[in-house]
């Protein structure tokens, strides 16, 4: 698609109060790539016009802030045990970006009672009016916190590199969302890729599989190259969009984004509330 009909279409969608998208990273293997994808589609967007919000859901090491080069001093867990408005957990990075910082709070979420629970997704409402897209970084694996957040996500976003460890280990990820949360449709981007054709090598694998074995259809976004820039823009903790915005990566990420901002969102199924009311009764089951 030309790029001012996909940033005409943008636009509208920020324009038109569409609902809000929800959409985890995920990727099974560690180390892929998720936080600085996140945060690097998270910084085009906002660039782009859309209001952006990234949640830290990586609870062991949350190095979102790293990446984004801040040093929240609260996070989600204050929310949740009612000491803080989510609006004061929230602070602001590069082009606006919102970031929640949730560090831990996942053990927390699912043993509120009913009026805390009532009380978050009132939270959660105010900030809903705000927002275009949330992104949630997720942790690597295939554990409870993982799968709790990407659960309740209406989109998720599965990261691979064009390794076979990542092609089996993303293959895990999407059998189990497939087969305990009925989740059908994944988006995926190839990250570290050599070029175009290793980056589609890589998709087509992942996709010929899941399609045979799960009957589950991914949605190819895209594929950021391996790129010298991002690692030196995280050791200068700034998105590499930003600290380096001509490097390859930074024109991919820029890509992305415009794709995944440009897709039709999931209608009645996204939204905040949605999101968080899922969180909540999943931590209940
Ligand atoms: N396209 C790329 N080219 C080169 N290096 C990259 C690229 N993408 C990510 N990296 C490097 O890979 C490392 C891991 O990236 P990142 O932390 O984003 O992965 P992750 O999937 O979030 O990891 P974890 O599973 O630990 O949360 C970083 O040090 C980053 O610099
Ligand atoms: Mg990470």
């Amino acid at each position: 698609m030309a790029e001012t009909a996909t940033d005409l279409a943008i636009a509208q969608t920020a324009s038109a109060g569409e609902p809000l998208r929800v959409i985890a990273v995920a990727s099974g293997k560690g180390g892929v790539g998720k936080t600085n994808l996140a945060a690097n589609v998270a910084v085009a967007l906002a660039r782009q016009g859309l209001r952006v919000c990234v949640v830290d859901a990586d609870l062991g090491l949350a190095n979102l802030d790293v990446v984004f080069g801040l040093a929240p001093r609260m996070s989600l867990l204050h929310v949740i045990r009612g000491e803080r408005r989510l609006a004061e957990v929230i602070v602001e990075g590069p082009a606006g970006v919102r970031i929640v910082p949730a560090a831990s709070g996942v053990e927390e979420l699912t043993a509120l009672g009913a009026a805390d629970r009532i009380r978050l997704l009132d939270e959660v409402d105010g900030l809903d009016v705000g927002l275009d897209v949330l992104l949630i970084d997720t942790a690597a694996g295939i554990s409870g916190n993982v799968l709790y957040f990407t659960a309740a996500a209406a989109e998720a976003l599965v990261v691979i590199t064009p390794e076979p460890t990542s092609l089996t280990d993303a293959y895990g990820l999407i059998k189990v969302l497939a087969t305990r949360y009925g989740r059908r449709e994944f988006l995926v981007a190839v990250n570290m890729a050599a070029g175009a054709a290793d980056a589609e090598t890589a998709f087509g694998r992942l996709a010929r599989v899941t399609e045979r074995f799960l009957g589950v259809r991914l949605e190819y976004e895209g594929y950021v190259p391996l790129d010298d820039a991002l690692p030196r823009a995280v050791r200068a903790q700034t998105p590499v969009v930003l600290a380096a915005p001509s490097a390859p990566a930074s024109l991919a990420l820029v890509q992305l984004a415009r794709r995944l901002g440009g897709r039709p969102g999931t209608g009645p199924n996204g939204g905040l509330q949605f999101f968080f009311r899922r969180l909540l009764e999943e931590g209940r089951g």
